[in-house]
């Protein structure tokens, strides 16, 4: 894509990973592709807001090329550190060798830490601005939203938001970027939920303390690192990233993630038979089959949802391999305040439930009293399969 000016003197000069088939080598995003955003300011002074990955340098340093003389660059803003942002700063700095490299405290260390970059580099102090002619720049120095290095830029005069990670999302951006332009405004809102549960949930607490840095500061545009740019709802973005924080800190919304890992489908039967109890409660239901899903597309139930029920067999004497991996990342993401239940077959000796005992009680999920069978659930396993998903929906329905 070309360059837009999105306000004056303002350009979104970003690229498109149509490329990674993982980010962060971890979620799958060979669908859906993700925009880095970088931006430019050509004022009186010209100062970039983050640059983007190494492997897109090339495609970077050739669209910048056609809006701005980069021999000429003032300042490289530096938002944040990790290199999907500032891959493309050792390449950059060859080519605007008098530009000077401004981040917080820990980026500085950083800076030199990933690429050896000491010249040039000026540390910022929170809510430090700086004047570019007609525009200045405040630096909001916002730790863990994602790593603890990273800030965002507010554009005074434009009350624009650059607000890194925060409020971003996957998906490419397809010739539209902002979220009025768009094609699909609600495919972009799951993406923007998918990224925030696999990127940033874990830093709740963080997210919610950025917001609160900006309660009364004006903002018309947000602008993030990643997904569109919401000029003409930016409180949508921003409400959508409060709710989904807040559930770090207390009960989601109604409705039950059932994650399903079965070997000869023993545990499937009855999976099936607690979902009917579970519907006879009327409480919504999501399936998500942890043989063939990767995790990154069950995240965003298993955060908005309340209910948990983990239908698994036990594999040598512990939880099916790929269940323990879903859990694993549970804990790893902080994944609280759940109604939980499991119920699952095993062969010889059990395993299963007693690693989700443990791993539920690390995760303060509140338990509805699960159980294990012996090879299939036969009749009275399937009727006490029946009342343990009435019980689990139950608590998730007294559990708001
Ligand atoms: Fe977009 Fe934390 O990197």
């Amino acid at each position: 894509m070309k360059p837009i000016e999105i306000r004056p003197k303002v350009w979104w000069v970003g690229v498109n990973d149509r490329v990674s088939y993982l980010f962060e080598g971890l979620w799958p995003i060979a669908e859906e592709g993700i925009s880095i955003n970088s931006y430019l300011i050509k004022d009186e002074k010209s100062a970039l807001i983050d640059v983007t990955e190494e492997m897109l340098t090339e495609d970077y340093l050739a669209q910048l090329a056609e809006v701005f003389d980069i021999s000429t660059l003032d300042y490289v803003i530096v938002n944040h550190m990790e290199p999907d942002h500032s891959g493309a700063l050792t390449r950059l700095l060859k080519l605007a060798p008098n530009a000077k490299i401004l981040g917080m405290p820990k980026a500085t260390a950083m800076m030199n830490d990933f690429y050896g970059l000491t010249e040039n580099v000026e540390r910022l102090k929170n809510g430090q601005e700086l004047n570019l002619g007609t525009n200045t720049l405040r630096f909001v120095y916002t730790p863990f939203v994602h790593w603890p290095e990273t800030m965002m830029t507010y554009l005074v005069e434009q009350k624009m938001l650059f607000s890194c990670d925060g409020f971003g999302g996957y998906g490419v951006l397809d010739g539209a970027i902002y979220d009025d332009t768009c094609a699909d405004l609600a495919w972009y809102e799951a993406q923007a939920l998918r990224y925030f549960t696999n990127i940033v949930a874990a830093f709740s607490k963080s997210v919610l303390s950025a917001i609160g840095k900006f309660a009364d500061t004006p903002i018309e545009v947000v602008a993030p690192s990643h997904g569109l740019i919401w000029r003409k709802n930016p409180g949508r973005i921003v409400e959508l990233y409060q709710r989904w924080s807040e559930y770090y800190n207390g009960p989601a919304e109604e409705g039950i993630t059932v994650l399903l890992g079965t070997m000869y489908r023993n545990t499937e039967h009855a999976m099936s038979a607690a979902l009917e109890g579970i519907a006879s409660e009327g409480v919504p239901v999501t399936v998500h089959d942890v043989r063939r899903m990767d995790v990154s597309y069950i995240l965003p139930d298993l955060w908005t949802k309340r209910g948990v029920l983990v239908a698994a067999p036990t594999y040598e004497g512990h939880m099916f391999p790929k269940m323990m991996d879903v859990l694993m990342m549970a804990d790893r993401k902080r994944v609280k305040h759940k109604q939980a239940a499991y119920l699952g077959s095993y062969a010889w000796s059990g395993g299963a439930k007693r690693d989700f005992d443990e791993l539920a009680e690390k995760m303060e999920w509140q338990t509805v009293n699960g159980f294990d069978f012996i090879g299939g659930p036969q009749e009275l396993g399937l009727d006490r399969a029946r009342e343990l998903g009435v019980q689990l929906a139950k608590a998730v329905k007294a559990g708001g």
